[in-house]
């Protein structure tokens, strides 16, 4: 079998990014987010696609969705130019999911279910390198040195939309157009849901296993 095509889903702070970098490692895939694409380009002109907003900033910061058409144009070309993937943060709604159905096949979608609460407490304590994008929490996962990244020794940041008040409202959009995409994805071949309040080794564990038993 050419690289695994996979599809990881999950709420905000479900450690999806965590296990994407676990999974790109591993399988030799190109980790594809639409987050970390978004916030490389944060102030990019979009207001030629008919938005409230001209560039992306305004709706990530308060933790609503960017434009899908936005969002479409950028998963269209890194999954065309990708040898194997792991997809992180898209589809985040039902027509994404149906456009990312004319884009390609899946060998594997991953479901990681965290309770809410649990959600609140890993965003509101994520601090990521400024340089690297390494990722941390100051109590589940801290550094060495508070502050500084263990990686490469860059200043660790909280993300803008990481405050109690984004995290709450991007916990509202997730309900209301994120979590029926896992219902449609429920029957698909290769849907596995994990259990994602398992410390980070023990969701990479089940993540492991799920990619050998489905792609076999
Ligand atoms: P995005 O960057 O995709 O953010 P998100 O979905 O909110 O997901 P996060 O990155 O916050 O969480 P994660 O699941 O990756 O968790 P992580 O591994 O970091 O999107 C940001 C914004 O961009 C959106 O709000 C929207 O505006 C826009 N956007 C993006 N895609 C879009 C789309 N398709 N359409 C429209 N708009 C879009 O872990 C979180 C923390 O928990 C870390 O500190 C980590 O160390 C810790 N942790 C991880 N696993 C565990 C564990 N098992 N136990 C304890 N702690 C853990």
């Amino acid at each position: 079998m050419s690289n695994p095509r996979i599809l990881i889903l999950g709420p905000p702070g479900a450690g999806k990014g965590t296990q994407s970098a676990n999974i790109a490692e591993e399988y030799g895939v190109e980790h594809v987010t639409t987050g970390d694409a978004l916030r490389a380009n944060k102030d990019m002109d979009i207001s030629d696609m008919d938005t409230e907003y001209d560039t992306p900033r305004e709706y990530m910061e308060a933790g609503d969705l960017v434009p899908d058409a936005v969002v479409n144009a950028i998963v269209d070309e890194a999954l065309n130019s990708a040898d194997g993937f792991v997809l992180d943060g898209y589809p985040r709604n039902i027509e994404q999911a149906e456009e990312l159905e004319g884009m390609t096949d899946l060998d594997v979608v991953l479901s990681l279910d965290v309770s809410r609460e649990e959600l609140v407490d890993r965003l509101t304590g994520r601090r990521v390198c400024d340089d690297c994008g390494a990722n941390f929490h100051v109590e589940f996962s801290p550094p060495e040195e508070a502050g500084v990244c263990d990686e490469c020794g860059g200043d660790l940041i909280q993300r803008d939309d990481d405050n109690e008040a984004s995290v709450r409202n991007r916990l509202d959009v997730f309900d209301e157009n994120t979590a029926p995409v896992i219902d449609h994805y429920e029957g698909h071949a290769g849907f596995v849901a994990i259990d994602g309040e398992q410390a980070p080794d023990g969701v990479w564990g089940d993540i492991r296993d799920a990619i050998e038993a489905e792609t076999a």
